[in-house]
């Protein structure tokens, strides 16, 4: 598959996505619209999708129901969507522009990034446990668990703890830095995937194999912003650029030289599609976005 052919599938799904999570996101008649508000600038600002991406595209190689993967993936783009809210607070990253705009509490302020944040999360797992979402509950807290070990303290929120003292760790060791990433972006993106599997009611062998694929995915996406970060273009990435040199942060970049984290990255993407031989050509979409990572510009 050409990269054409990706890009072009990749913008249809983020199409399609971005209706069904601007549903999820209408603001009802509300005492809050503030907080509406605040929540929509943040979720419908562009990004490029690609957890609801790799969630919908899983869920089409497991031969799941197309609209109730999207509202798996917009559970998932928003718990996403907290996250980057959070991180860019000036207590974290104290970054000013995110997805080409101003950060949240740039454009808002603190206290209603740090509420939006919280309201973005907990909105999540309202959307799973929604019986909208799927019929069988069981399926529902399957997918409200998985999410829960994704962004906790065992995944993301975990990863973000590690990350900050990584700022005070610049010696960090390089295992560490591996476990970091892969629980503050690697848990993410293994659960959209395997999340594509759970809601398509795929059975345990494609669900695992999935998940392995994300995690790999994850890590070689989460080292290729971590490259961007030092040579990316700052307008074309839609976030400032060179924070984590500044801030002394210890990442694969800083350990291993920008051929060693490009190896790596190249390493986890080349590691991710073996896990797909499982599917033959129904995976094709999903090994062209492993093949595009290395050499993204966003
Ligand atoms: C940014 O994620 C945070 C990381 C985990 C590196 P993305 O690069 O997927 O951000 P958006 O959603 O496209 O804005
Ligand atoms: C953040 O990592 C990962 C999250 C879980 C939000 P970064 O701090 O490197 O993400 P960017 O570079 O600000 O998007
Ligand atoms: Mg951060
Ligand atoms: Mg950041
Ligand atoms: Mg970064």
């Amino acid at each position: 598959m050409s990269s054409d052919d990706y890009a072009a599938a990749l913008s249809a799904v983020a199409a399609e996505f971005d209706a069904c999570l601007s549903q999820v996101l209408q603001q009802e008649p509300s005492d809050v619209p503030r907080l509406w508000e605040a929540m929509r600038y943040a979720a419908m600002a562009g990004g490029k999708r690609l957890r609801p991406f790799l969630v919908v595209t899983c869920a089409g190689v497991c031969g799941g129901d197309r609209a109730a993967a999207l509202r798996v993936a917009a559970a998932i783009e928003i718990m996403h969507t907290y996250s980057l809210v959070h991180d860019d607070l000036p207590a974290m990253d104290n970054d000013d522009m995110r997805r080409g705009r101003p950060t949240l509490h740039r454009a808002f302020d603190e206290a209603t990034a740090i509420l939006a944040g919280d309201a973005l999360l907990t909105l999540a797992f309202e959307v799973l446990s929604d019986p909208l979402t799927h019929a069988d509950g069981q399926v529902r807290s399957d997918l409200v668990l998985g999410l829960a070990l994704a962004g906790g303290p065992r995944g993301m929120a975990g990863g973000q703890m590690l990350d900050l003292e990584a700022e005070t760790k610049p010696e960090a060791e390089q295992d560490a830095v591996i476990r970091l990433e892969s629980m503050k972006t690697g848990a993410l993106f293994a659960w959209s995937c395997e999340a594509g599997a759970v809601v398509s009611g795929a059975d345990p062998q494609e669900r695992e194999k999935l998940r392995a694929f994300g995690a790999e995915f994850g890590m070689a996406f989460q080292i290729t912003d971590d490259i961007l970060d030092e040579i990316g273009d700052a307008e074309e990435v839609g976030k400032a650029v060179g924070k984590d040199s500044d801030r002394g942060k210890a990442t694969l970049v800083s350990l291993w030289g920008l051929e060693g984290a490009r190896d790596a990255a190249l390493e986890h993407a080349r590691k991710a599609v073996e896990n797909l031989d499982f599917f033959g050509e129904k995976a094709d979409l999903l090994r062209a976005s492993a093949a595009q990572l290395i050499d993204r510009r966003v």
